[in-house]
Parts: C-alpha cells; sequence; structure tokens
C-alpha cells in the first residue's frame, strides 16, 4: 500500500519526513533506520538537528557509497553523512554502517555489508530519495532487478545529475556500491521522499502502477507499507 503525504514545498518536505522519523524513533528507541544522502534529505536532516531528538539508541545504515572516494573526500557520502547526520544528531561511531569506498574487493564488501543489516536484525525504516531515471539507492534501470548489496555502474543521467556536487560529470565516479532492491524491500517500512519538477515523471511511474525494473522505484508498489513525501514540484499538480 502506498500513502501519499504532499507537501507544498521543500521545507515542509523536511519537517513532514523528519515528523515521521522521530514518530518511528518515539515508537522504537533502537530503530534501525536506512538513511539516504543528496539534496533530497537535507532538509530532513536540518530539521531533525533542529529538534535536538534522543537518537543515542538508533542504529543508521547508508544505502550506497562512491567506490574510490575515501571517507575524508568531502565528495563522499560517508563525508556527507559526518557532517549532516551523525554528528549534528549524535549518532554514535558503533551505530554508523555504509559502505567502505575504499574498499580492496568490493564483492566482499558487499557480502559484509549485507552480513551487518542482518546481524542488526534488518531495517525498520528505509528513507529512499529518487533519481530523475526512476532510481532508488543506486539500483539504476535496467534489464532486471539486482537483489543484493552490489557494485553498479552509475548510469549517464545519474553521473550527470550528481555532477553538481562534483566538478562535471566527469569527476563523478564511475562506480558505486549500493543496496540491492531485495535489501531495501526486506526494511519494515519506506519514506521515499521527492522534491522538485525533474522527479516528477518518475514519481508519477510510481503512481502509474506498473512494476519494472526500467523504472526501479516502481518496485515499491510491491512492498506493504511504504509512504511518500513528495512536494507539489514533483507531484506536478496531482493530489
Ligand atoms: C543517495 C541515493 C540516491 C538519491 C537520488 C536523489 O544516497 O541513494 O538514490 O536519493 O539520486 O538524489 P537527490 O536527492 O540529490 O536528488
Amino acid at each position: 500500500m502506498v500513502e501519499i503525504i504532499r507537501a507544498e514545498n521543500y521545507e515542509e518536505l523536511g519537517r513532514i519526513a523528519g515528523e515521521q522519523i522521530l514518530r518511528q524513533v518515539e515508537e522504537k528507541r533502537d530503530s534501525v533506520l536506512g538513511l539516504a544522502t543528496g539534496g533530497t534529505p537535507r532538509g530532513i536532516y536540518r530539521y531533525l538537528a533542529e529538534k535536538k531528538p534522543d537518537l543515542s539508541r538508533v542504529r543508521t545504515v547508508n544505502l550506497d557509497e562512491y567506490l574510490g572516494l575515501s571517507g575524508g573526500d568531502p565528495r563522499s557520502y560517508h563525508y556527507y553523512m559526518k557532517e549532516y547526520v551523525w554528528e549534528p544528531l549524535e549518532i554514535g561511531r558503533e551505530n554508523r554502517l555504509i559502505p567502505d569506498g575504499l574498499c580492496p574487493d568490493a564483492e566482499e564488501e558487499c557480502r559484509r555489508y549485507e552480513e551487518q543489516i542482518r546481524v542488526l536484525g534488518g531495517i525498520d525504516l528505509q528513507l529512499l530519495g529518487l533519481g530523475e531515471n526512476g532510481h532508488i539507492g543506486f539500483n539504476e534501470p535496467g534489464p532486471a532487478f539486482v537483489c543484493d548489496t552490489h557494485k553498479v555502474c552509475l548510469s549517464p543521467e545519474t553521473r550527470a545529475a550528481n555532477s553538481r556536487f562534483f566538478g562535471s560529470p566527469e569527476e563523478v565516479p564511475r562506480y558505486a556500491l549500493t543496496m540491492g532492491i531485495r535489501t531495501i524491500m526486506r526494511a519494515r517500512r519506506i519514506l521515499l521522499v521527492v522534491s522538485g519538477g525533474k522527479k516528477a515523471k518518475a514519481l508519477q511511474a510510481l503512481m502509474g502502477g506498473g512494476v519494472t525494473p526500467q523504472i526501479p522505484v516502481t518496485i515499491l508498489l510491491l512492498h506493504p507499507r511504504v509512504t511518500v513525501a513528495a512536494d507539489a514540484a514533483a507531484l506536478g499538480g496531482k493530489f
């Protein structure tokens, strides 16, 4: 079942999604939160940092990381998390999981990551952003869904979209590690946040009703508990 919540704008989206996360943590203090990076969740993390909730028992698990970037590289997702989530929200070091962008063996790192999530008891709430091409995590459009955490070759669209965090598309790493579709779908609850007109087409595909690996977000139609929080621009006049 997909529940849709409409926000007027980006700021309201941050507040609405932030409240959903706060409610999750109130219900279960030691929640495992699957977290996303990028532009859309920044407003959520800002909202949470203002609220200063007690997240001392929360464990965080990230969706993805670029291959080849160290955690100290300001363009890595590790760095993003430190800057906007782990430190401002006082998440203990022992409670932070993210794939290692400098791992010597990607396959081994993916296996290790899956196992670490399993040991945590799975993900209670998975926060997702949405790619313009319909990706979730870095599960790019393709002929089939990839189940587990894996190494992915980023699509030209994704590298172009993310070049705003780098100098140019060429500087965006070619490869990343990402949770797989099954890893995401095993989360007990999913919160998809969508902002801006550039996402309207991908969001419309989700609302449209058919599941296809060419638009990975559509898999969420098969999940029993999905909330979509989207701003007016992303909804494109719908709802
Ligand atoms: C980030 C991630 C990606 C982004 C998506 C949207 O961890 O997994 O799927 O959520 O690319 O990014 P923004 O929010 O920057 O438009």
